[in-house]
This record gives C-alpha cells, structure tokens and sequence, in this order.
C-alpha cells in the first residue's frame, strides 16, 4: 500500500511517501522544508508566521514527495516509469499541535482527498513519532514501552499493540526539549536549544578529561519520586538561579550545559528503566525531536541492553518532525480500518494519544 503523509502541525512543512507491505514499512521520499531559520530570530516558533510559511510550502513540498518517489496523484497524466505506484491514502497529522498550522495540512488533505478520490487518515502527532520506531524495521515486539520526548511532550507510552497505547506518566510541566530550549536561551546559545546545548555541552567533555573537576551541579527532578511523571521546570530554574550566582559563568557555559544535558539524560532514563522492569516490557523504545540527543540515545541504549531489552532509536533525520513518521502511522492504521471521511477530518488541537 502506498500512502503519502503531510506534516505541518509546528515548524516543519513535510511530505512523505512510504510503501507497506505487510509489517515492513519502505520510504519512497521524504521531504522536510524547515523554518527554523525564520523562526530563530524570535527565539521560538511565531504561530501566524509558521502558518503562512506552511501554506507557502506545502504544495511545492507535496509535489517533490510524489515526484521523488515516482508516484503520480491518480488524477495526473502518467508518465509510463510510474506506472503501479499508485497512491492509495494520504495520511496527515490532525494534532496535537498549533491550530493554524494543523490546518493547513488537514485542508490540503481534504482537497486532495476529495480531488483524487483517495481516502484519508488522521494521524496524531505523538502516535506519529511512536511510529518513527517502525520505519524500515521488521518487527518489534510488544509490549512496548516507548520514552516520547519532543518540544511539546514528554510521555512514558506503554504500547501494547499496534493503536493500544496506556499512558503512564507525563511531564507535570515543560517539555524535555522545552527544557533545552529554555536553558538554552538562558546560557544564550540559540534556538533550537537541544542542539546547541549538545554542541557546547561537547566542548566541556573535552575539557573535563583535562581538568576532571566538576562543580557544578543540578537536580534531577523526581527521580525518586514512586512515579512516572516528570517534571523538569524546576530544573530551568536551578540552573538561572545558579547563574546569577556565578559571576563567571560565561567562561563556563559548556559545563552548565553539560551538566544541564546529564540532568534531563539521566532523570529521563531513570524513570524510563523504571517504567520498564514494573511493566515487563520486551522492547523499549525512543521517538520525538529530542531522540535526536546522542548523550540520551547511548545511555539509555545502554541502560535497556543491560536489562536484556530490545532497545529501537529511529534513525536521526526521524526524529524531529517529518511526514515519513506520519505516513508509517497512517499505514498501520489503514490496516485497521481507521479511514476518516474528508467531510469529518478536522484539526484536533489537543488531541490525546489515550
Ligand atoms: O519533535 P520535534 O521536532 O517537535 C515537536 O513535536 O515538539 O521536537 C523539537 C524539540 C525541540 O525542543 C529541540 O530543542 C529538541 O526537540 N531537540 C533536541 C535535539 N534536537 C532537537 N533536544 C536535545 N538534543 C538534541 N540533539
Ligand atoms: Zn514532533
């Protein structure tokens, strides 16, 4: 089965064609248009302008999808190569997310589906990234547990099949890339803050091997606590009310980040060890933009292998938000059935997973 995914719900305008078969999900084409650019001068995603971006982008971005895929939309003229690639649904996240920019892709969703008469699914965003794992991958056994650490979420998902999602514990506040964005504006590094915070964060490793000496150091919320719930606001606020401690802290800025990086690696593997051994779980795995962090992605490889766990990290370029997750999703969902007519296809802003 061929599907054609679209992304819009934040920053990322993006297409994506995958081809199904069975359990096996192949990318024909993924196309990413980013406006981090545009957006870092604001230090943070601008709504109004993420939608006219979008509604700028995603016909251009949807055209080079299909085309690099060699699919042809079923209302096109066939060129004879892209005869039997032909296009069977089209996926797009309806949310959670920004609700101009959700709907830019729901609409275009709705007009091609109507257009071309192929049905539509809706997709939820966090479903999206769970399904990031099943890119190009066999077979994963259940149950699953699955660490959800994007700039708007942070969820311990216990998955128990394919669309079975329990929900054991969330962020009571900010998001762990939320976190790295916000330390990152403190220690003025930019956004998006996750990298940034990684690239100085590099910097002191290869310092500290010299000097060995580390006197800095910040909490690692609720990692005690008898729970699965986070929290990492406080942790923002330990590291601003170390800085305006610490006249010098500009010369030791990869530290701060360093340690900063540490804390939420550690309080985020912590509880996801946790998590894991009380659920018995086969497998575990890690999705969301801030499955991009190479000091998360190593240790909690590590910490899971040592439990005898199959342990999935889905390849970078899909960690932060692309369509070729959402087009995944959607092929498992199609599977069951899940069609959403495209009169009844609308933006589902807080869409929860469970
Ligand atoms: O999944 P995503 O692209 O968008 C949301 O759905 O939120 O995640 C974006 C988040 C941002 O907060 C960004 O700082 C974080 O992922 N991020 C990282 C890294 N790359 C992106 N956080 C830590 N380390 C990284 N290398
Ligand atoms: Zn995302």
């Amino acid at each position: 089965m061929i599907i054609l995914g679209i992304e819009t719900s934040c920053d990322e305008t993006a297409a994506s064609v995958v081809e199904g078969v069975g359990n096996k999900v192949r990318v024909l084409s993924n196309v990413v248009s980013s406006q981090i650019e545009i957006h870092k001068k604001y230090g943070g995603v601008v709504p109004e302008v993420a939608a006219r971006e979008h509604v700028l982008n995603i016909l251009p971005v949807v055209n080079e999808a299909l085309e690099r895929a060699g699919v042809a939309h079923p209302g096109a003229a066939r060129h004879p190569s892209q005869e039997g690639n032909k296009l069977e649904a089209i996926a797009v996240t309806a949310g959670p997310g920004l609700i101009t920019s959700l709907q830019v892709g729901t609409e275009t969703a709705k007009t091609m589906s109507y257009a071309w008469q192929v049905p539509v699914i809706a997709v939820n965003h966090i479903e999206a990234h769970l399904y990031s794992n099943f890119i190009e991958r066999e077979k994963i056994e259940f149950p699953a547990l699955v660490l959800t650490v994007s700039g708007g979420h942070t969820i311990l998902v216990l998955m128990n099949g394919h669309g079975k999602y329990q929900i054991l514990g969330e962020t009571r506040d900010d998001a762990a890339g939320e976190a790295f964005d916000k330390a990152a504006a403190l220690l003025g590094l930019g956004y998006p803050g996750g990298p940034a915070i990684s690239r100085e964060a590099a910097k002191w490793q290869v310092k500290s091997s010299k000097f060995k000496v580390k006197s800095i150091s910040l909490p690692r919320p609720m990692l005690e606590k008898n729970n699965f719930e986070f929290s990492f606001s406080g942790l923002k606020t330990a590291l601003l009310y170390q800085l305006q401690k610490d006249k010098n802290w500009k010369k030791r800025k990869a530290e701060y980040a360093y340690e900063f990086e540490q804390a939420v690696a550690e309080t985020l593997v912590g509880k996801t060890v946790k998590a894991a051994k009380k659920y018995g779980v086969k497998s575990v795995m890690l999705a969301g933009g801030v499955a991009a962090n190479s000091v998360l992605r190593a240790d909690l490889k590590e910490a899971t292998e040592k439990l005898g766990l199959n342990f999935f990290m889905p390849d970078l370029k899909y960690t932060t938000d692309n369509a070729a997750m959402v087009a995944t999703a959607g092929y498992f969902l199609a599977r069951q059935k899940k069609f959403t007519p495209w009169k009844k296809l609308a933006t589902r802003v807080n869409w929860e997973l469970a």
